[in-house]
């Protein structure tokens, strides 16, 4: 043959080898010969080597030649591996002279990006599938003369799997993981987050938390930045991580501990403490693969108690809300013991109030206020007689401040807007705010009912259906709620750029519901609207409550719920939502006994055993479930909708007709759900039969193993069936309880990912938008121990020894697979 048509479509000089565009161009002279011959050189010789998870597999073609040979490739046979996996094409090319330019090209199936493609070895991420989908290469490779040989290679890739091995249960004091990923601590409590902010000396000295990483860092979420720093939800290598802090480990923050002199504690370790609750706004970038954050960020934010807030929605402008701070009853201060979270399709992050009632100091004040006040404050537990760390007890330097002060609520014998009785009803609220403008005042979005806001995960966004919000409040026998907003979806709110009106479009105007879970699999959304909530019925010391307003009703949502008959839960966590079918997913953490008892049960909350840790006993839902439900229609304004329990914890040891009851094994067995989160839709993680991360927060099974965190595959709700459980309580007694369950999980389907290190609770998921790097939170290592004697010594030791003595620190992982592929498959 000869060449003379190819050298003139670019190849002049015969000088291929450094020719930069040299793949495109064999690429396109191979296409020419293609259309003119409609087939490849027959009997090329070329053997293709493509490697699947380090399976070798090789094919050969054979070569025709002339007195110049053109070369012989070899490039490989077919090959098959599973959605997310990344795969190596490797050619090689031999000549009786020079071995030019070589490339590889797709030349069919769903297009995927080949790394190096003018090299002998290529690798791609295999996309997601929903059947065996077959994708085609062709590996190229030119002499000296610019004559061309190429052969084909194919890879047929199958819908996602779990693909690393388990990890087994351990109590070590590390984050481990399995075997081919890479854990890199990213930022830990008490991290600088601007410039001039000393490093974190870690001896209880450290000051300025307000520019520091916080304290128990719980729910996170990654908001992607542009190369130029824009807002850019595709982007995997730049963000901003948003954590909440939820909580202290305060024997670390002090040199010895906590002081209160005199009961009184000091100004200084007061605003160390509550500094150290709040949010963190922190830029996350990876530089050659690389990940660290970047301490001098100008996105880099704190929110804490003190930065200002607004209110919106119902509530707003009240007289619930009316303080000393605010007599107008519009504003406040802060956002306090932030649990879980969500996030907007508009861009903005929700930070959700948790365990708040307990910071406040209240109790003494009852000849000052109203009846209605003390059920509202009883119901919520707004009763301390001192408040969480005694904040209220500082005398500040300036006597004019008031963010001591106003963590007392003892109503006084002045009026509202002179004391802080009211400060309880600014908390409890889903708090919006905007992550990529640190200068906006976070808004307390009061339409969504006031609890004790676990999290508040919104529906899949549909164009022209309206948002739903799921959220659950996490104490014993509370409930399940569902926000649905009046406004229906305008995809076009996704990119506003005020992103703060799109919360006030779908989150201030809407309708609270609660739900009921019937015994058949159905459920209800009751309406918490005024008008149609009957009065709260008298209960133990509460005379019967009437409801004066729609206000009254979103600061008592607990109230309203008890009175139109919502299902008590098994203490309700996190929801999540599988965005490829629209079904909710609700953990539901323990009960027990005492809340519970044996006939106290019910089809959503069905199990009442002993798991005995020791020789203590441990009744009533020790080890939680999980729940879900689909709405009706798929609508998320649905006003029913069915359920069945997904997943039920329990040791793989336990009873497995009664207590195991979804056949856990020793590679999944777990306790205590608490974190869940679907994988995000932009990655074969998150699509087809999205990977549901599970994450505990448990004090029944510690004497097994450490907190840990596993990925499942569940199927859809009523994958099960109809199921009885036998109960035992104390002494021997039995009862029954219908229910309905999910399909069993299997090795395949429900697989221990991660487990934290000593006393941790592993809280806060999120990935990349490419679901290859996974950020997970470690929160409380070492809650237990003391300055002196600390029981962990994480993540100071996660590379390694740490000097003795070291303090631990919640903190941030970022958590990748050595070979770039998406976490978990
Ligand atoms: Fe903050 Fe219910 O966990
Ligand atoms: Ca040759
Ligand atoms: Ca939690
Ligand atoms: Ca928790």
């Amino acid at each position: 043959m000869t060449d003379q048509t190819d050298l003139s479509l670019g190849y002049t000089d015969g000088d291929i080898d450094t020719n930069n565009t040299g793949a495109i161009s064999l690429n396109s002279l191979v296409d020419q010969r293609l259309s003119r011959r409609q087939t490849l050189r027959s009997g090329a010789s070329a053997a293709a080597v493509a490697v699947f998870g380090g399976t070798v597999l090789t094919a050969c073609d054979e070569a025709t030649t002339s007195s110049d040979a053109p070369p012989t490739v070899t490039a490989g046979s077919s090959g098959a591996t599973t959605a997310g996996r990344m795969v190596t094409l490797t050619g090689t090319a031999s000549d009786n002279g020079t071995v030019g330019a070589v490339a590889w090209a797709q030349i069919g199936g769903p297009t995927v990006t080949l790394s190096s493609p003018n090299a002998n070895t290529t690798t791609f991420l295999a996309p997601s599938v929903a059947e065996p989908t077959t994708l085609t290469f062709r590996f190229t490779a030119a002499d000296e003369n610019a004559q061309t040989t190429s052969a084909t290679t194919t890879v047929t890739v199958s819908p996602a799997v779990l693909g690393f091995t388990a990890v087994p249960k351990n109590r070590n004091d590390i984050v481990t993981v399995p075997e081919g990923y890479t854990v890199t601590v990213m930022t830990a409590l008490g991290d600088p987050l601007a410039a001039g902010v000393p490093a974190f000396r870690n001896d209880g000295s450290d000051t300025d938390y307000a520019n520091r990483i916080g304290d128990h860092g719980d729910a996170l979420y990654w908001y992607g930045l542009s190369s130029s720093g824009t807002r850019d939800d595709n982007s995997s290598t730049r963000g901003l991580l948003v954590q909440n802090h939820e909580n202290l480990n305060v024997q670390y923050l002090h040199p010895a501990g906590p002081t209160a002199p005199g009961g009184v504690r000091p100004e200084a370790e007061a605003i160390k403490e509550i500094e150290a609750h709040g949010v963190s706004v922190t830029e996350y970038r990876r530089t050659n693969g690389a990940w660290a954050y970047v301490q001098d960020s100008a996105f880099n934010r704190r929110i804490t108690p003190n930065t200002p807030t607004v209110l919106h929605g119902p509530v707003r402008g009240t007289s619930w809300v009316v303080t000393a701070y605010s007599p107008t009853g519009v504003a406040g201060r802060g956002t306090i013991n932030n649990c879980a979270n969500g996030h907007t399709p508009w861009g903005t992050n929700l930070t959700c109030e948790e365990n708040w009632a307990g910071y406040f100091r209240r109790s003494g004040d009852d000849a000052l206020r109203s009846a209605k006040e003390l059920t509202s404050l009883r119901r919520y537990g707004v009763t301390s007689s001192s408040g969480n760390y005694l904040w209220s007890t500082v005398t500040p330097a300036d006597a004019s401040s008031t963010i001591f002060r106003k963590w007392d609520a003892r109503a006084t014998a002045g009026t509202p807007t002179s004391d802080f009785r009211n400060e309880p009803f600014q908390y409890g609220w889903v708090v919006e705010h905007d992550p990529y403008d640190k200068n906006a005042a976070p808004r307390k979005r009061t339409a969504l009912g006031r609890m004790g806001h676990e999290g508040a995960w919104l529906s899949r966004a549909e164009a022209g259906k309206k948002l739903a919000v799921y959220m659950g409040d996490d104490s014993r026998g509370e409930y399940f709620y569902k926000y649905v907003s009046n406004a229906s979806w305008d995809a076009a709110d996704a990119t506003s750029a005020n992103r703060l009106a799109m919360g006030d479009k779908y989150l201030d105007q809407g309708t609270l519901h609660v739900a009921r879970f019937n015994a058949d699999g159905t459920g209800q959304w009751l309406p918490l609207t005024f008008g149609q909530v009957p009065n709260r019925p008298a209960a133990g010391a509460d005379p019967e409550y009437v409801f004066a307003d729609q206000a009254d009703i979103l600061v008592n949502a607990r109230l309203a719920a008890d009175a139109v008959g919502a299902t008590g839960m098994d203490r309700p966590e996190w929801t999540a939502t599988n965005m490829v079918n629209g079904e909710v997913y609700l953990t539901l953490t323990n009960n027990n006994a005492t809340v519970r008892p044996l006939n106290g049960t019910n089809a959503a909350n069905p199990r009442h055993y002993n798991d005995p840790k020791g020789t203590s006993a441990q009744r009533g839902n020790p080890n939680g479930h999980i729940i879900r439900i689909r709405e009706n229609g798929d609508d998320p304004a649905a006003a029913g909708f069915t359920w069945d329990i997904y997943l039920f914890g329990a040791g793989s040891d336990l009873d497995p007709n009664n207590i195991n009851v979804s056949g856990l094994t020793a590679g999944n067995d777990f306790s205590s759900p608490d974190g869940i989160w679907f994988s995000r839709p932009t990655n074969p993680a998150g699509l087809v039969n999205p990977v549901l991360w599970i994450q505990t927060d448990d004090g029944a099974y510690t004497d097994v193993t450490n907190n840990q965190m596993l990925a499942a595959m569940p199927g859809r709700v009523g994958d099960g069936g109809a199921r009885t459980i036998t109960n035992t309580g104390a002494n021997g007694a039995t009862a029954t309880q219908a229910t309905r369950v999910g399909k069993p999980a299997t090795d395949a389907t429900v697989k221990r990912f991660l487990i934290g290190p000593v006393e941790c609770e592993i809280t806060g998921v999120d990935s990349t938008p490419d679901g290859r790097t996974l950020f997970v939170g470690i929160q409380h290592p070492g809650e237990d121990g003391t300055p002196a004697a600390p029981t962990s010594n994480w993540p100071a030791n996660q590379n390694g020894a740490a000097p003795a003595g070291t303090r631990p620190r919640s903190a941030v992982v970022a958590i990748t697979k050595n070979d770039g592929g998406v976490i978990a498959l």
